[in-house]
Order: structure tokens, then sequence, then C-alpha cells
């Protein structure tokens, strides 16, 4: 609005500037009107996004955060980034000055899904449309949420480590219980682990989330699960590489690691040298870069007013938010090459060259 306010205003000081030339060299202002050029329409003006983001504490958001920006700014966007390091008010805050700044459109990494709810409704007050990005918004009219499967996600976790360790004791070492996927991850862990542990071959020993994610907090809570059973467990499923990280020191601890499967999710690259250097099984991997593609051109056309279709819905507690949700791949020793490496997404060298020197 204010963007639009000083255009107008610049535009009649042109004409008045341009009048008061036409006047003195003796001319009619009207006849002047056709050099006036052009009336800005408004059309032309890069589309601005505000990307607003949770954290850069994990490598995964770095990525997030440079490829986006790439992505936008071939379509001829502009980006403005702001990283809340996990903190809600400032999250919150941020969003704001953005939609404040005159963003045309807002892409949003909640912190915490509930507590972003009151960004969107800041948003549309503002009428900027909001997208999800990789994480939920929780209860309130979010335009569009673009992520990868993340009950998939569970699912090619559990389904690897079941396969490794069909019978045994399992630690599950969750994410933040504020971040939406950790419970979709959760779920699709469970579609596979269920029939397992009904039959009584698998037994959940020790089951807990990980405040903000923090690497530090899954060692204690690994170490807290190796304690209360003797360290009698088979296999560990964290919800993503920094907390398995965090799992596999305790394991360290303990003379464990390596003895025992290990999932974890991101690809990050110390999680691909883990798992050629024999502590981690496996990562599920999400090409950040299909991601970021698909939320820059998304983001342009929101802003644009244009309508997106899309053929997946999912229900965030207020609303069916229309969703596009993009598949994972399980990656282990067998396929890192294939995938992570072929991709781009880490180079040969720094994931085989590093795991040597560890
Ligand atoms: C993302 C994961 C990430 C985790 C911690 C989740 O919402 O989907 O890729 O590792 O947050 O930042």
């Amino acid at each position: 609005m204010k963007q639009i306010q000083c255009r107008i205003a610049g535009l009649l000081m042109a004409m008045v500037a341009v009048g008061m030339l036409a006047a003195c060299e003796g001319q009619e202002p009207e006849a002047q009107k056709e050099r006036i050029l052009p009336p800005e329409t408004g059309q032309d003006e890069a589309v601005k996004i505000g990307f607003s983001m949770d954290t850069l504490k994990e490598e995964r958001w770095l990525k997030d955060r440079d490829l986006f920006r790439q992505a936008a700014e071939k379509l001829g966007a502009e980006v403005e980034i702001a990283a809340a390091n996990g903190d809600d008010a400032l999250q919150i805050a941020q969003a704001e000055a953005m939609i404040q700044g005159g963003i045309d459109v807002l892409v949003i990494v909640p912190h915490n899904a509930e507590a972003t709810a009151a960004i969107v409704h800041k948003a549309h007050e503002a009428g900027i449309k909001v997208i999800a990005y990789d994480r939920l918004v929780k209860n309130a009219d979010v335009d569009l949420y673009v992520s990868f499967d993340n009950e998939q996600v569970g699912e090619l976790q559990a389904r690897a480590i079941l396969d490794a360790v069909p019978k045994g004791n399992y630690a599950y070492i969750g994410g933040a219980p504020t971040d939406n996927n950790v419970h979709l991850i959760k779920k699709g862990v469970l579609n596979v682990l269920q029939p397992a542990i009904d039959r009584g071959d698998v037994n959940i020993v020790y089951d807990e989330w990980t405040d903000d994610w923090a690497p530090e907090n899954a060692q204690h809570n690994m170490a807290e699960a190796l304690r209360a059973n003797g360290n009698q467990i088979d296999a560990v499923i964290a919800a993503n590489d920094a907390t398995a990280g965090g799992a596999i020191k305790a394991l360290a601890a303990q003379g464990m690691n390596g003895k025992i499967p290990v999932a974890g999710q991101d690809a990050e690259l110390a999680a691909a040298q883990r798992i050629v250097a024999g502590t981690q099984t496996m990562t599920v991997y999400k090409p950040i870069q299909n991601l970021t593609a698909q939320v820059a051109e998304l983001a342009v056309q929101l802003a644009k007013g244009e309508e997106i279709m899309t053929s997946v819905s999912v229900n965030n507690g207020k609303t069916e938010v229309p969703s596009i949700l993009l598949a994972p791949t399980a990656v282990d020793a067998g396929n890192l090459a294939d995938t992570v490496i072929a991709d781009g997404f880490h180079s040969k060298e720094e994931v085989y060259q590093e795991a040597k020197n560890d």
C-alpha cells in the first residue's frame, strides 16, 4: 500500500514538473501528457517475497536459504530473508516487519506450528498470501503448503531399520514437538512398526521428543535410553541427522557406535560421512533444490494473483490447505553415490575424503 502511495505521489510530482516545464515553454500541459511515460502500473515491478525462517542451525536450512534466493531471483523476484533462531516472538516480529515493508507474498518455515498462525492472520489483513514451507502452520488459513511427504520420511526410516533388525528393542529419538513434521514422521514410523510391535517382535523401550531438535538434547535422551535399559537397545530411529548425530555420540560413549543400526533424515554431509564410516545406517534424502524451485515459482504466481490448483490438501486444524508433497528417498551406503552425490547435493570428495579423515 505504502509503495502504491509513493508511486502515485511520484507520478503526480513528475506530472507537475512536466506541466511546469510545458508552461515555461509556453505549451499546453495537456499536449505534454503524451510524453509522461509510462505511468507506472506496478506490473513490471519485481515481485517481493518475504522468506521467514525458523533457524539456520541445521545444514539443510543454509541450502534452503541460498537455493530459494537463487530460484526466486532467476524468476526476477526479490527476496527478503529473516531467520528467528528458534524464537517465536522474534519470528512474528520479523514477519510483521516484512509485511509492513511491502512484500507481495510471504513464505514461512514456522518454528512453532501454532504460534505462527498469528503471522498468517496479519499477512492476510494486509492482503498478502502465505505459503507454509516444509512445515505446516496449524489453525490458520494458510494459502498453500509445500513440503516433502513427512509421513513417508518416517516410513522409509522404519522400513530400513526393520529390515536390519526385525526383532529387538528400539529407541525412538523424536524431533521438536512444536514442529508439525515431527508428528507426521512418527506416524509414518508407527505405520511400519506397528505390526511388528503387535507381534511382540519390536519393543519400543524408549520414546522421547528432542526439544528444539538440539543434538545435545538427543545425546542426553539416548544416554538416558541406554541407562534405563542397561544398554539393551538394538536399533535407533532418530527424527533427523542432527539428532542421529547426538544419539551416535551417546552410543559411542558406551562403545556401541557402529554396532547397532541408526536412522536419520536430511542427508547432511556429516550423516553421509557417518554412513560411509558405518556409524549411521541410513538417512532420508530430500532434494532441497526441488522444494525451492517449486516454492519460488508458486510464490511468484500467488503474488500475481494467479490461482494455484493442487491435487492434495492437508488439514491443519482449521482448513484443508492446498498442498504439494514431494517424494523423499531412503539413502544408505548402497545408493549414496546414485542419489546425494549424483545430484551434487554433496561432492564425492567431501563425503569420502572426510570419512577417511575421521
Ligand atoms: C525438517 C527437517 C529438519 C528439522 C530440523 C524439520 O521440520 O523437515 O528436514 O531436519 O525440521 O530443523
